[in-house]
């Protein structure tokens, strides 16, 4: 169980929105916040048909809104039908918006390219077009490894406009890590780019697609469509790699969007938990849609004069609710960034904002922490030297934000006047769980605050009981909702298992620790398993585990987060060789080959930032390793915790050469 904080201790202050942001607001009050928790609470389906109703476009309407008869495996407005990507440019089309900017890309190097409604629409038309004609259509699926672009957005649009399932991958992740999920979900058609530059850096793509296909169960494959987004050279396979500018070549910008059934698996999106093999996590198209579009509207208060920027990648969830799909439905002008924070210098992000006129900013602590430290080093570059009048409302996500820098961030980037809305969600929740509303909600610096109407969250001890104020238990969601998790890819008992333990009685388990204050304000501890958040990338210690394991010198690891200031957590691996822990010379040129091999094996935002070689790993004398110690020892701390059942205790000493 975890520790609890003394929440009256971290943060006494409370920041109420400004009354001229509130006077325009969506929501702009508590009273209004609670009243549409209390229909929610009355009557959910009543709830959830209304927004369902009002808020999409149906071909077929539904008339049954949730079936539990099967829980915990849920379904919404089952019988209903509609098209995702009608639901997020043609709408537009049809409501006077075709020549709304939808989307602003700014390349690496700075280059920009902006697409109307109307223009998006046309390219994922000819897209679909072409996709269609290579033979795919509803039931297949994609999987994505493309860089941040019109290009990967337009993609995405396009398999949903065709019924075809998607799962993008982060391209920071290896070929292996690529191969592993082709096969898992099954993929025929793969759709990627020849490389994409970050940093003033060229990262192949294409090669590392290639090597995935080239590994056993690969040929699933039939064919591998290639944006050519720097006209690197590559290998083109006959027969198999197609242009996409010769996909895209005579296809007509019309095409007509597949009604798919709202349970319809709109896409398929590979996270960590606590085993090795990462988890499909599946999403339906009609409940997931409803949620990232209106939680997009409440939540970022979208007006039709924003510009809004989600800095999240594709590759995570964030960037699917966020750029892809409830942004676009709810018809915002988007900034689609290419490059890094930091390049070509630590002002990259306000230079941004100031000459697109951004006016919602959505990033992860991980890059403000970065950026107060480069402001701090190179003056030139703080938020103070740029315009950026234009912004009305910040947000964060992806791990906690500490309250310093969140006061950072409302000071120096906002000007003390735009909210900050702190966004607690999940690969699994599909959109915002826990979250201001920022016309209404107080504000505490480093708390999520409360759950949105129509989601009952609770902390919960291990029986599944409700734990009072200031102490701290499982994060639960008691009810479902319609943006939800509906199953982990090919396996029905790792879902049951992972999300709905039998203690907890039909609660969702999110699989973080929190603590709830004396004003309901949730505040997150962190997580219960072996899943690290690492630049605001969630990922896998038990991954990252199996990928040094495998390596020829490798006995056994473990490996555990340690707080960092800049990354929230940073990897650090426990490693004892099949020879004779090495010498310090040794060890450091050991470390190098282990850290390029679990980039290999998982991607290069896996490679544990410390090594720690040792003759033994702390054990239980079951044979159970002791990762609470591990964790101690990473961050340099005295073992002041029992270590009574620890089979070998002088294994703890051994560990502290860190490469
Ligand atoms: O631990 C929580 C943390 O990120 C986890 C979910 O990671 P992922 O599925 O990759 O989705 C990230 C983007 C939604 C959660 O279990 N997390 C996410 N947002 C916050 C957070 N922790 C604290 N505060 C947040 N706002």
């Amino acid at each position: 169980m975890s520790t609890t904080i003394n929440t009256m201790l971290v943060e006494k202050r409370v920041i109420h929105p400004p009354a001229e942001f509130s006077a325009q607001a969506r929501i702009s009050s508590m009273e209004q916040y609670q009243a549409l928790c209390e229909e929610a609470e009355q009557n959910l389906e009543e709830f959830w048909r209304n927004m369902a109703e009002s808020g999409l476009e149906w071909r077929k309407p539904f008339t049954k809104v949730l079936d539990d008869s099967n829980a915990p495996f849920y379904t919404w407005f089952e019988d209903g039908e509609l098209n995702v990507s009608e639901n997020c440019l043609d709408i537009h089309l049809k409501n006077g918006n075709a020549d709304k900017t939808a989307l602003i890309f700014e390349a690496d190097d700075g280059s920009v390219e902006t697409v109307t409604y109307r223009q998006l629409h046309a390219r994922v038309c000819r897209i679909a077009n072409g996709i269609r004609a290579l033979g795919y259509g509803k039931g297949d699926r994609a999987i994505l490894y493309l860089p941040m672009s019109i290009e990967a957005i337009a993609m995405m649009q396009a398999c949903a406009r065709l019924g075809l399932t998607h799962s993008v991958v982060f391209g920071g992740f290896s070929a292996r890590s690529l191969h592993q999920r082709i096969v898992d979900v099954g993929a025929r058609l793969v759709l990627t780019a020849d490389a994409q530059m970050r940093g003033g850096r060229q990262i192949p793509l294409k090669a590392a697609v290639d090597e995935a296909l080239a590994y056993e169960g690969g040929d699933v494959v039939e064919k591998v469509v290639v944006y050519q987004r720097t006209g690197a050279d590559i290998n083109w396979e006959e027969g198999r790699d197609v242009p996409l500018s010769e996909l895209e070549t005579g296809q007509s910008e019309e095409c007509e969007p597949v009604a798919v059934e709202a349970e319809h698996p709109l896409f398929v999106l590979y996270t960590s938990g606590s085993t090795g093999k990462p988890k499909g996590v599946q999403h339906a198209s009609a409940g997931y849609l409803l949620w990232a579009k209106q939680t997009a509207q409440w939540v970022f208060d979208a007006r039709p004069e924003d510009v809004f920027w989600c800095t999240a990648d594709i590759g995570w969830v964030t960037g699917h609710s966020y750029i892809t799909y409830g942004s676009l439905a709810a018809g915002l002008t988007q900034i689609v960034f290419e490059g890094i924070p930091t390049y070509p210098h630590a002002g990259r992000f306000w230079e941004m904002i100031q000459r697109h006129g951004v006016t919602i900013f959505y990033t992860a602590p991980t890059a403000i922490r970065s950026l107060i430290k480069a402001s701090e080093q190179s003056p030139e570059h703080h938020p103070s030297r740029y315009d950026l009048s234009s912004l009305r409302l910040l947000g964060s996500v992806g791990e906690p934000i500490n309250p310093e820098a969140w006061m950072w961030y409302y000071e120096n980037v906002g000007g003390s006047r735009c909210p900050i809305v702190d966004t607690w969600w999940q690969t699994e929740t599909g959109g915002h769980i826990l979250t201001p509303l920022p016309g209404a909600t107080p504000l505490k610096p480093g708390s999520c605050t409360l759950p949105l109407p129509g989601i009952d969250a609770a902390v919960v001890d291990e029986a599944g009981n409700e734990l009072p104020p200031g102490a701290g238990g499982l994060l639960v969601i008691r009810r479902p909702w319609p943006a939800m998790i509906r199953a982990v890819w090919g396996d029905e008992n790792r879902y049951r298992s992972s999300y709905f333990p039998d203690e907890l009685r039909g609660m969702y388990m999110a699989g973080d620790n929190a603590q709830r204050d004396e004003d309901g304000y949730f505040w997150i501890l962190g997580r219960t398993d072996d899943v690290l958040s690492v630049s605001g990338h969630r990922l896998g210690g038990t991954e990252i585990e199996s990928a040094l394991v495998a390596h020829e010198l490798v006995a056994e690891a473990a490996v555990v987060g340690r707080p960092d200031a800049t990354t929230g957590e940073a990897i650090v691996a426990f490693v004892m060789l099949k020879q004779a822990a090495p010498s310090a010379e040794e060890a450091q040129k050991v470390a190098e080959t282990l850290r390029n091999w679990v980039a290999s094996q998982v991607g290069p935002i896996a490679k544990p930032k410390d090594i720690r070689f040792g003759n033994n790993l702390p054990k239980t004398r079951s044979g159970k390793i002791m990762r609470r110690l591990l964790r101690l020892v990473a961050e340099g701390r005295e073992i002041d915790q029992d270590t009574s059942t620890l089979e070998n205790p002088d294994v703890l000493k051994q560990f502290s050469g860190v490469y």
